[in-house]
């Protein structure tokens, strides 16, 4: 006979603290992958737009393209910025592999433990990045 289960009313807001570590992966990854797809959009939004020729620019001047991305390098908003893509673009790209063993059959009983290692691994990784993102904008 089929089970059934009480998973509470969608507004019980409050059921976060009873999650457990595959219930936050799959929150994380949704999460991170739609940030990706928002990131994508506005990254062709922005450059498509930042190109553009000004006749009444010198030759010697610094063109639409270069201008804008120095701009916007030069604003401190933007490095935390790219570092927060980078920590979210690592997470979904290990928790994402991690997923396609899954989906073969390996690994299935540490699932866990990789959640936390692709974790631990991102956050190595973005602390790595840190001297190069903010690199000359501090
Ligand atoms: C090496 C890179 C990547 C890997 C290994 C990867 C892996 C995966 C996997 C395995 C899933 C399915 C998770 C599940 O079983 O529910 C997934 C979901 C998703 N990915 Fe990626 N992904 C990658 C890059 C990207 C990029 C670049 C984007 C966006 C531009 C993206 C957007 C998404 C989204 C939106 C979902 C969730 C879809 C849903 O709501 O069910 N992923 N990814």
């Amino acid at each position: 006979m089929a089970q059934s289960y009480d998973r509470g009313a969608v507004e019980s807001f409050g059921r976060w603290r009873e999650f457990q570590a595959g219930m936050w992966a799959w929150i994380l990854h949704k999460l991170t992958g739609w940030i990706l797809v928002g990131y994508l959009f506005t990254h062709i939004a922005v450059l498509s737009t930042a190109v553009g020729v000004d006749p009444g620019a010198a030759a010697t001047e610094v063109d639409t393209y270069t201008q804008t991305l120095q701009g916007l390098e030069g604003l401190l908003i933007v490095r935390f910025l790219e570092i927060g893509l980078l920590t979210v673009a690592v997470f979904h790209i290990l928790n994402g592999i991690r997923l396609l063993f899954v989906d073969l059959g390996l690994g299935l009983d540490v699932q866990d433990a990789s959640f936390y290692a692709s974790l631990i691994l991102t956050a190595l990784i973005t602390l790595s990045s840190l001297p190069t993102f903010l690199g000359g904008a501090l």
